[in-house]
């Protein structure tokens, strides 16, 4: 979903790009990474940003090993490749490295503390790009939503056209944040010239799932009424953050601009996410 997004910023920024799928290399593949990247000639200047992850929260609890490989080798056989070819990696992580029940926004430095199996893994795969490769940006975010991959919205939409009332969870904040964003951010990043570490790409504000379903129903013209419901009601495999909001001080400090406050960019991002 994000890569889809990050190919077209990128190449909107007048880059040349290649793009690359789990067809052609499998990050776990330490060899193939490294002969894959090698191939590219890459040199100073050029940036690998890594989209490919263990995505699916819930499995990774059974198949731990399985997400470490994607999400934590794999981001260390890129970060190594890149810095043997000279070139910066960008690693994409996420709110679920931290504990997810705070009362404030998340610091870039604040202690990682993951409650469940793929946030370990991902907090893995920081730590193992950071080891391997002193260029690097570490760009965490959450809620993704895009055209480009099944998400939040999308299936809101969907269950908001075929039923008068939907119950979402109400006791987990988070920021809804557009691809589109993200990958402009990591544009914007690599342009301003940023110093290596860790930032925030996240939309401003804090909304729970239900808030959020209740501005999707609006964007999409749909009627049904969205009821709150506790998230003990769902027996999902892995631990919800209850707060997982992040903030952005790395962001302006290094003259970069955070992405909106995500209301605003969900207006703008919903009629090519619902399409
Ligand atoms: N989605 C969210 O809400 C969210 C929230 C926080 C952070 N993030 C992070 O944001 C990044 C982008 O997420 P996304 O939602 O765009 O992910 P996505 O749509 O699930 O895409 C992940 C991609 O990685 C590929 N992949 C998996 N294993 C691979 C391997 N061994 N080698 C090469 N490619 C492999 C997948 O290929 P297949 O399709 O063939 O499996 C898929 O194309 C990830 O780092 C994710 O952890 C996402």
């Amino acid at each position: 979903m994000l890569g889809q997004d990050m190919v077209a910023a990128a190449q909107g920024a007048g880059a040349e790009v290649t793009a690359v799928d789990r067809e052609h290399v499998d990050i776990t593949d330490a060899a193939a990474t490294l002969a894959y990247v090698r191939s590219l000639n890459l040199t100073a200047g050029d940036v690998v940003v890594n989209c490919a992850a263990w995505t699916a929260v819930d499995a990774a609890e059974e198949q731990e090993a399985a997400a470490f490989a994607v999400n934590a080798v794999g981001p260390q056989n890129l970060a190594h490749a890149a810095a043997l070819s000279g070139a910066r990696i960008v690693q994409i992580s996420t709110d679920y490295v931290f504990e997810g029940h705070a009362t404030t926004p998340y610091a870039e430095d604040a202690a990682m503390a993951p409650e469940g199996a793929y946030g370990r893994t991902k907090a893995a795969g920081e730590w193992a790009v950071r080891a391997n490769n002193p260029d690097h940006y570490i760009v965490r975010t959450a809620w993704l939503y895009g055209a480009g991959g099944p998400n939040f919205p999308k299936t809101m939409a969907r269950l908001g056209g075929e039923r008068d009332v939907l119950t979402v969870v109400d006791d987990q904040q988070g920021q809804p944040t557009w691809t589109v964003d993200l990958a402009d951010l990591i544009v914007r990043l690599v342009a301003a010239g940023a110093p290596s570490g860790t930032y925030h790409g996240t939309a401003q504000g804090a909304v729970t799932w239900n808030g959020f379903a209740k501005a999707i129903m609006a964007a999409a013209g749909l009627t049904a009424r969205v009821d709150p419901v506790s998230s003990a009601a769902f027996a999902a495999k892995a631990p919800r953050p209850s707060y997982s909001v992040l903030g952005h001080d790395a962001l302006r400090a290094v003259g970069v601009e955070p992405i909106g406050e995500w209301a605003q960019r969900w207006a703008v991002a919903a009629p090519s996410v619902l399409g």
